[in-house]
């Protein structure tokens, strides 16, 4: 599994543009404010934990090259930009749980000349990439003890390794369960309208050799109906201290599904995803997009009476009630989620 959606080479930020796949592999170097939140704002780099990963090296990548001479001019600054980074996208928490890092790395080193701090920034920036890594390592570890072998799985989105440092959430365990023979059957939803499941999960899982097998989003309940699903893994962008998930547009009719159908529900959220501020649904901000993405995108002539009216939300929240179990990288948590969620954000301390 060498699929990664960034990297920080030869004081390059690079990132794969996933608007391309799977047609063309085409990475760009960002280098400036204005690329990096475009790149983020079009899910050129997309997924919550690779946002946070790009904002990280997004906001020192626009400040390794400032004049400030000291500290005060330095900051103002780095607030300015980063405030910029974190208005590209309103759902995915780990956009601005990364930027604070990143701020509190600044005031941490507040005493040190200006080189330091930048230097200081770039290490940060290395660690959140590293740790989001490690914890989708340890999130396929421990979804995949709730699974068996030669089960079907059914996912949504992409939260496979292009949504994360490597590996990916959701989708980790199904790489890990492939190395040892597990042999999963996988069908991914297309993910309308940007189509992250059919471009993205079906392009990463084929690439691994593992089964999937593409449908529409209007044709889970009959794959469920059919009894080809033992299993639901989804990512999430943003979940509250009472354990509601938000995540791609789709996810919660799925969970209500699945809940009808008597199949396991689990959400994969590393801890870098989980708003501990929200507690409530309505808590969560949901990003609305352009209404071409419905009728015109994909299509050479636009697929709706001209004028039509839109509404495109980009995510949903899934209500803790259908969720069987939160996978971390701390482990997995049942209900009740609120007190086991409170117990969890203890153990961060
Ligand atoms: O709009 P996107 O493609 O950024 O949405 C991504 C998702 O909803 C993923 O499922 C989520 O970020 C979890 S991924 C690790």
């Amino acid at each position: 599994m060498n699929i990664v959606p960034l990297k920080y080479e030869d004081d390059k930020l690079l990132i794969l543009d996933q608007t391309k796949l799977p047609n063309e592999t085409v990475w760009l170097n960002l280098e400036t404010l204005e690329d990096v939140w475009e790149a983020i704002y079009s899910l050129r780099v997309r997924g919550a934990p690779a946002i946070g990963v790009a904002a990280a090296y997004g906001v020192y990548v626009c400040v390794r090259d400032s004049d400030a001479k000291d500290f005060d001019s330095f900051y103002k600054e780095f607030k300015e930009k980063s405030d910029y980074l974190n208005s590209s996208r309103p759902t995915a928490v780990n956009l601005s749980w990364a930027l604070a890092r990143m701020e509190k790395c600044v005031l941490a080193n507040k005493d040190k000349p200006i080189d330091e701090i930048k230097s200081a920034l770039l290490k940060k920036a290395h660690l959140i990439r590293q740790e989001d890594e490690y914890s989708c390592r340890m999130l396929g570890e421990h979804g995949l003890s709730l699974l068996k072998p030669g089960m079907g799985i059914l996912t949504h989105c992409n939260a496979g390794a292009l949504a994360t440092a490597k590996y990916g959430t959701a989708l980790s365990p199904l790489y890990l369960g492939n190395e040892r023979g597990y042999n999963f059957k996988v069908f991914a939803n297309e993910t309308r309208p940007l189509l992250q499941g059919a471009r993205l999960t079906a392009w990463e899982l084929s690439q691994a050799g593992i089964d999937v097998t593409l449908i529409c989003d209007n044709m889970a309940s009959i794959v469920m109906q059919n009894g080809w699903i033992d299993a639901v893994l989804v990512g999430c962008d943003r979940m509250t201290s009472k354990g509601h998930g938000a995540n791609k547009i789709g996810t919660s009719g799925l969970a209500i599904l699945a809940k009808e159908y008597g199949i396991p529900f689990y959400m994969f959220v590393p801890t870098s995803t989980i708003d501990f501020d929200a507690k409530e649904m309505s808590d969560i901000p949901i990003e609305e997009r352009k209404g071409e993405e419905i009728y015109s995108l994909w299509y050479e002539k636009e697929m709706a009476p001209k004028g039509i009216k839109t509404y495109n939300p980009a995510f949903d929240v899934t209500d803790a009630k259908y969720i069987t179990a939160i996978i971390t990288e701390k482990g997995i948590i049942y209900p009740p989620f609120e007190e086991n969620l409170k117990e969890l954000k203890d153990r961060l301390k």
